[in-house]
């Protein structure tokens, strides 16, 4: 009997042509996010699910699901899967970290570059019919090249939006919960502590995991420590960064501007107070979404849920320790280390709280 796996919406041809020769699978093939009920009716007879960060893997939809071997997401991301619950139950939880690396601070760069060069501004000026004339005062941006960059979160995707800085000539500095020696040796960054990064860095880009202790890790009191040009750029998690904060600080010009692949909540509604503002480029959560990125997180999503029903260990499993591994290095100790950062603020808990998992940054 091939295993019976629920997939959570349409993922790409070559992936589930492979799911389909190993498993019955069934998937929720509508543009929006299977609903929770639909979710629950299927969940009694899956072996595996494969899910997105749209979908929330909470204990019940575990207790629903007595079969439930593997949570394969397709994402580097998983604090939609509450790992703990899964981990009391030996149900494996799998990512896709490494294959959207690049493509995410390829992004993440983009963001960077349209904000402080106003790209999005000037293609609305263009579209409107208010292209006059070139004019020396016209649209105004910020130089990338030779300012500082400061980066929260040195992980993966930090460290690659650093290689892409050094192109630029940016000074780079981050802030991480784990010091990198190495990292500061290859890429010539430096570390400081959250409050003097935020003070130096003419950009601040955030890539680190979104966790109880990272939750609105950006808010007002950090906004008054950045300079009056600084750009925030968050392609992250959307809670990671105060929404209302936000808000006051570009509409007070306490900071000059602020791009965001993420936000808080997902999607923004159509209502919210920074979609007035002109100083901020919204994007809807695409950092990853390129077709080779997204095929190669399809691909492996696939291949840690056909290793998991095998009973072996898939290449990306975040809880390890259900297969008596050392647990791994994302899950709790990443976690201890953010909660203990070197910075003298107060930790903040959330509603995230009870999922509490990170992104792999
Ligand atoms: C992730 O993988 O976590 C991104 O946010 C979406 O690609």
């Amino acid at each position: 009997m091939k295993p019976k796996v629920y997939v959570t919406r349409l993922i790409p041809e070559a992936p589930l042509k492979k799911l389909a020769e190993n498993c019955d699978y069934r998937i929720w093939e509508g543009e929006l996010p299977v609903p929770r009920d639909v979710l629950l009716r299927e969940a009694p007879a899956v072996d595996a699910l494969l899910s997105l960060l749209t979908d929330k893997i909470d204990g019940a939809v575990m207790d629903a699901a007595p079969k439930l071997r593997v949570i394969s997401n397709m994402a580097v991301g998983f604090d939609n899967v509450d790992v703990r619950e899964a981990t009391k139950r030996k149900i494996m939880v799998c990512n896709t970290p490494e294959v959207l690396t690049d493509t995410t601070a390829d992004f993440a760069f983009a963001l960077l570059l349209a904000a402080a060069r106003r790209v999005v501004e000037g293609e609305r000026v263009v579209r409107a019919g208010k292209w006059k004339t070139w004019g020396p005062m016209i649209l105004l941006g910020q130089d990338v090249h030779h300012a500082t960059l400061g980066i929260v979160g040195l992980g993966r995707i930090g460290a690659e939006v650093a290689k892409r800085a050094k192109g630029f000539d940016m000074r780079i500095i981050y802030y991480d919960a784990i010091i990198r020696p190495d990292l500061e040796k290859t890429l010539g960054t430096e570390f400081r502590d959250l409050r003097t990064l935020l003070a130096e860095s003419d950009f601040v880009t955030i890539h680190c995991p979104l966790l109880p202790e990272t939750y609105h890790l950006i808010g007002e009191e950090q906004f008054k420590l950045m300079k009056k040009t600084a750009i925030l750029v968050n392609s992250a998690r959307g809670p990671i960064v105060d929404p209302k904060a936000l808000y006051n600080a570009l509409r007070n010009r306490q900071i000059a501007y602020a791009a965001l692949d993420v936000t808080e909540p997902e999607p923004i509604p159509m209502d919210d107070p920074l979609l007035a503002l002109e100083n901020i480029v919204i994007v809807p959560h695409i950092a990853s979404a390129s077709v080779a990125t997204r095929t190669k997180m399809a691909t492996m999503a696939v291949e840690n849920l056909l290793a998991g029903v095998k009973g072996e260990k898939p290449p990306y499993i975040v809880n390890p320790e259900v297969l008596g591994c050392q647990p791994g290095s994302v899950g709790l100790s990443t976690r201890k280390c953010w909660a203990s950062r070197p910075t003298p603020e107060p930790t903040r808990r959330s509603q995230i709280a009870t999922v509490g998992s990170a992104i792999q940054s």
